[in-house]
């Protein structure tokens, strides 16, 4: 038995099988600690006179899930695993992997280098490296086509999906799925056997590669190349598997080698690993530490137009039960009507059973008009109109009918929830759950906090995103919150090079090849142009400040009934059963005109200004928003904007792009950009401040 208390990983030998278990809570991960135990381990085996099989297992909920992602970034220190995964399979002794959780990236890879692979029931298995921005660097992409084919291995590799053990058993990458009651028992019955049945090593390095069919590596090439949007991940996997259908397996592991460190240097490693961590930080808050949340069990929504109705199939789908209250008969029939859909498209994607949509919409929902039909929930969620008074009036009867505890939340998109809130008796109630349209496919909730909110509120907010499988981000209150806020000032960046001189169509096409998963004039043709309508006579009402650049260009084409997509027309032209539009002429028109009446002569834009200031805007904004406490810290922006904005993952968000540019360079921008509209581009004192004192936005994180 391995003595050092202080190493993840144990070695002892029963009769002649090595057992080898590895304990590195809380995924297993192959850290620096867990290569040096392996290592000792696979010498004392390969040692042992006695030891004539090892046998691999780890403790926990999972086999490895995979290289430690947060030695990344850093010189990574030996032993490495490639090297380490070669020796194990030149051992001249077999080794078995017990597979069970979810043995991913260098975990899968790990197994396909041992000779023999069992896997628990439930087990998954995948290399889900791409979505960190790198390719399976330890041998998964030379092993991996040699035992399931070309075919199979692009598709998991390009994809990471996770593969449930049955499909893992077909495709040839594990060879028993064991019915054993644990882990241990499974590993030592199967060594065993292999024992027993003189199998010995049978190493993965030695197959040659099956399923190689002409063109097959440029079909995946340019079917990826669409979809990808600019990230080189996928295409990396391409190169690195055909390498594998090409070369020895030496020279494949080489190849696939090169590959990985070019990944490993690329920004976009450090973007999507970014974006990996802020995920599981975001719900992390230290007020919400230990906070029990309250119960989430059965829902009221006040209104079932676009947000109400979307909002109850998001819940109806996650089992909460659902009482939605409108106006009139008509309207309550119709949000009826609207979930029915929602939820029979969910039965048609195979996400929903044809039985449990007949349970929902027999059990489940229950559209009314009597607001006392609210007298038992434990939340009611509100969106009705974008009005105050409206939205005053509902909470004032919430309140007054609503039981004890229960939470009043209101999906608001810009208005001062401190103002609703005080309409009730019980403003520690009452919060912002801002979902976003459409609210049954997207994953973010924003859980804006008014002053009185009570912490357990709060802590109910994200829990009920978690059990609506979305992102939450805490955001205080103010104008447009986290990303309306942030998407008004970077849209009106937009807007002023349109009126200097960009094309709305140069925009758009700069901003998707930045990665984007549309550009902004796509957006409010999808969105429709009278939302940026009515807020443009909005702010015209309330008085614009007088160095705003107002414009009515947008205005004009609203005028003449184009309003996007919905009306077939809007800066793009839609055609019936076209999927995207073709610029329309006519945008172009009223923009020039425009520009001459204000007596604006044109200017050529490059693209790389574009980005610039596209970016600097949003950066700018978000660093007043981190300052103010309205985002706690900067990756409560990046996360906002990652899952509901369409930002390209693979920059990590807003602040993490700009901590790759560099804050000087990001503060240069703006300063530069201030001298000819010093209000608009005022930069940020916190950016000034970091930039000072050399620090980054990172340093906020910690
Ligand atoms: N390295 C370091 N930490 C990891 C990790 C990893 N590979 N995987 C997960 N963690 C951490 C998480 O950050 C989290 O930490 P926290 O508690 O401090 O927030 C903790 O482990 C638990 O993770 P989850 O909250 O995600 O737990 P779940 O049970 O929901 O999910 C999982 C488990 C499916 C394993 C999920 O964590 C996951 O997908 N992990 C990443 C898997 C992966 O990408 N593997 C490939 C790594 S790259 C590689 O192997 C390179 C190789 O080819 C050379
Ligand atoms: P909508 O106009 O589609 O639906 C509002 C519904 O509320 C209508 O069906 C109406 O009949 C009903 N209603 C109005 N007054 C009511 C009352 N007193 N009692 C019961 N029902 C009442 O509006 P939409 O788009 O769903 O917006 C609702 C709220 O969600 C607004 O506050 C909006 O700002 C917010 N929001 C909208 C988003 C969007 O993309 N549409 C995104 C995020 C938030």
């Amino acid at each position: 038995m391995n003595t050092s208390p202080l190493s993840p990983v144990s070695y002892e030998t029963r009769d002649d099988i090595a057992l080898i278990r590895v304990n590195n809570p809380p995924v297993n991960a192959l850290s620096h600690a867990v290569r040096v135990g392996l290592a000792d381990a696979f010498d004392q085996f390969d040692k042992s006179a006695d030891a004539k099989i090892a046998v691999i297992l780890c403790e926990g909920r999972t086999f490895f899930a995979g290289a430690d992602i947060k030695e990344f970034g850093k010189p990574i220190a030996e032993p490495w695993l490639p090297e380490q995964f070669s020796r194990i399979e030149a051992l001249d002794k077999p080794v078995v992997s017990v597979l069970h959780g979810t043995a991913l990236g260098g975990g899968l890879e790990f197994a396909l280098a041992t000779h023999w692979r069992i896997a628990m029931p439930g087990a998954k298995v995948g290399l889900p490296e791409v979505h960190l921005g790198i390719l399976p660097g330890a041998g998964g992409t030379q092993r991996l086509p040699r035992l399931a084919g070309v075919e199979k291995a692009l598709d998991m590799i390009t994809s990471g999906r996770h593969v449930g053990a049955a499909e893992a058993l077909e495709a040839g990458i594990v060879d028993e799925i064991s019915d054993a009651a644990d882990i241990e028992t499974a590993g030592m019955d199967f060594a065993r056997k292999i024992l027993d049945q003189n199998k010995g090593v049978r190493r993965t390095g030695d197959l040659t590669v099956a399923g190689v069919s002409d063109g097959i590596f440029d079909e995946w090439r340019s079917k990826l190349s669409r979809k990808t949007r600019g990230q080189l991940s996928p295409l990396h996997c391409i190169e690195a598997v055909r390498a594998a259908s090409e070369l020895p397996i030496i020279e494949g592991l080489k190849r696939e080698g090169e590959l990985f460190k070019e990944l490993m240097a690329s920004s976009q490693r450090e973007g999507l690993i970014h974006a990996f961590f802020i995920e599981r930080q975001v719900g992390k808050l230290p007020e919400l530490a230990g906070v029990a949340p309250r119960p989430t069990d059965h829902i009221g929504i006040i209104g079932g137009g676009t947000m109400g109705a979307g909002i109850a199939t998001a819940c109806l789908l996650s089992g909460v039960s659902i009482t939605l209250v409108e106006r009139d008969e008509a309207a309550a029939d119709k949000a009826q009507d609207t979930i029915a859909g929602y939820l029979a498209a969910s039965v048609k994607r195979g996400k929903l059973t044809a039985e449990k949509r007949s349970a929902i919409l027999d059990g489940a929902l229950n559209c009314v008009t009597d607001y006392s039909a609210l007298s038992d929930v434990d939340m009611v969620i509100e969106a009705v109109f974008e009005n105050m008074e409206v939205k005053k009036e509902v909470f004032a009867k919430l309140d007054a009918l609503c039981k004890p505890g229960a939470v009043l939340a209101t999906n608001t998109s810009y208005l001062d929830i401190n103002e609703i809130a005080a309409v009730t008796s019980r403003p520690a109630d009452v919060i912002g759950l801002h979902f976003f349209s459409p609210a049954h496919v997207m994953k973010l909730l924003e859980v804006v906090v008014p002053d009185a909110t009570a912490p357990e509120v709060v802590a109910t907010g994200f829990a009920l995103a978690k059990r609506l499988r979305k992102i939450a981000v805490r955001a205080g209150v103010c104008d447009g919150f986290i990303g309306n806020r942030i998407l008004a000032k970077y849209r009106t960046a937009a807007d002023h090079m349109v009126l200097d001189g960009a094309s709305p169509f140069q925009i758009d096409k700069v901003l998707t090849a930045f990665g984007f998963a549309m550009g902004p004039y796509e957006v409010a043709d999808l969105a429709g142009l009278d939302i940026g309508w009515a807020t443009r006579k909005r702010k015209r009402a309330e008085g614009m400040h007088p160095s705003a650049r107002d414009f009515t260009y947008a205005d004009k084409l609203c005028e003449s009934g184009h309003f996007g997509q919905k009306t077939g027309a809007g800066y793009y032209v839609y055609e019936k059963g076209k999927r995207g539009g073709t610029p329309n002429p006519q945008v172009l028109e009223l923009i020039e005109a425009e520009r001459a009446e204000k007596g604006i002569t044109p200017r050529d834009f490059t693209d790389a200004e574009i980005i610039r200031r596209y970016m600097g805007a949003m950066v700018n904004e978000s660093a007043n928003i981190v300052a103010e406490g309205i985002a706690r810290r900067p990756l409560d922006v990046d996360m906002t904007l990652l899952a509901g904005y369409g930002f390209p993952r693979y920059h990590g968000g807003p602040m993490k792009y700009a901590d790759i540019q560099g804050l000087a360079s990001i503060l240069a921008d703006l300063e530069e950009f201030a001298q000819t509209d010093a209000w608009f581009w005022e930069p940020a004192q916190l950016i000034k401040d970091l930039v000072a004192r050399g620090d980054d936005f990172a340093s906020l994180n910690r």
